[in-house]
C-alpha cells in the first residue's frame, strides 16, 4: 500500500537491523486519516472473504482495526492482555510469548463476541514472528469460528512470521513488507 509505505519511508526511524520506529503515525501518535485510508484498502482486498468480525490485540491494532471493521461494516473486537475479573469463566484464553520483548502474557476473548459462524479478519501492526497472530487464530479457533484472513500493516518479510502462518494455512495480506532494516536504512520486497 503505497501511502503507508511511503510514510514508513518519510518518518520511520529504522533502530537496528530488527526494529522499526513508527511511534510518529501509529505505535504512539496516531494519524487518523492514514488509519483510514489502511482500513479501506484491507476493506477492498478481504471484501470477498465474508468477514462477520475484525479482531485485533490491545493496543496498537486498534486504530487500524477499527477503520477496517468500519470499511466492512461488521464489529471489531479486541483481545486482552490484562484480565479482568469480571470476565473470569466465560473467556479462552492462551499464552504468548514474545521473541522481540522477551516476554509472555495470557490473551483473553470472552465468549460473548466471537461466535461458531464467525469469518474472523485478524488485524495487527507488526508481524515479527507471528506469535502474536498464532494466539489470535488460537482464540478464534477455540471460540469455534473461522481465520479467514489476517491483516498486517507493517511486516518484517526478514523474520518468519509470514511463513509460520503461511504454513498453519492462514491466508495474509501485509500492506508493507519491508526486506531489510538498519541504521537508517529501510527497503522494501520487490
Ligand atoms: P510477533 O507476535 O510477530 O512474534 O511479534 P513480537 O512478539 O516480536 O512483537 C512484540 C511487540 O512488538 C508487539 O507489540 C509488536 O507489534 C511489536 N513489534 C515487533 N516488531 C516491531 C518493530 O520492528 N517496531 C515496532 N514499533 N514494534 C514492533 P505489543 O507489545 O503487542 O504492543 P502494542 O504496541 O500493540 O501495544
Ligand atoms: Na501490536
Ligand atoms: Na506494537
Amino acid at each position: 500500500m503505497k501511502l503507508l509505505k511511503d510514510r514508513i519511508l518519510a518518518e520511520g526511524k529504522a533502530l537496528s537491523d530488527s526494529v522499526l520506529k513508527v511511534d510518529g503515525f501509529l505505535n504512539h501518535q496516531v494519524d487518523p486519516e492514514l488509519m483510514q485510508a489502511v482500513g479501506l484498502d484491507f476493506c477492498e482486498h478481504f471484501k470477498d472473504y465474508g468477514i462477520t468480525r475484525v479482531l485485533t490485540i490491545e493496543s496498537s491494532g486498534i486504530a487500524p482495526a477499527v477503520y477496517t471493521a468500519q470499511a466492512l461494516n461488521v464489529p471489531m473486537v479486541i483481545l486482552k492482555k490484562q484480565t479482568s475479573k469480571i470476565l473470569n469463566g466465560q473467556v479462552f484464553q492462551t499464552n504468548i510469548t514474545s521473541f522481540t520483548k522477551g516476554t509472555s502474557y495470557e490473551l483473553t476473548l470472552s465468549r460473548d463476541y466471537i461466535h461458531r459462524d464467525d469469518r474472523v479478519l485478524i488485524i495487527d501492526d507488526f508481524l515479527a514472528n507471528g506469535e502474536a497472530a498464532t494466539g489470535a487464530a488460537r482464540l478464534v479457533q477455540m471460540a469455534g469460528a473461522t481465520v479467514a484472513g489476517i491483516g498486517i500493516l507493517i511486516e518484517k518479510s526478514f523474520q518468519n512470521g509470514r511463513s509460520r502462518l503461511e504454513q498453519a494455512g492462514f491466508d495474509v495480506y501485509s500492506q508493507a513488507r519491508i526486506s531489510r532494516l538498519g541504521e537508517g536504512i529501510i527497503e522494501y520486497l520487490e
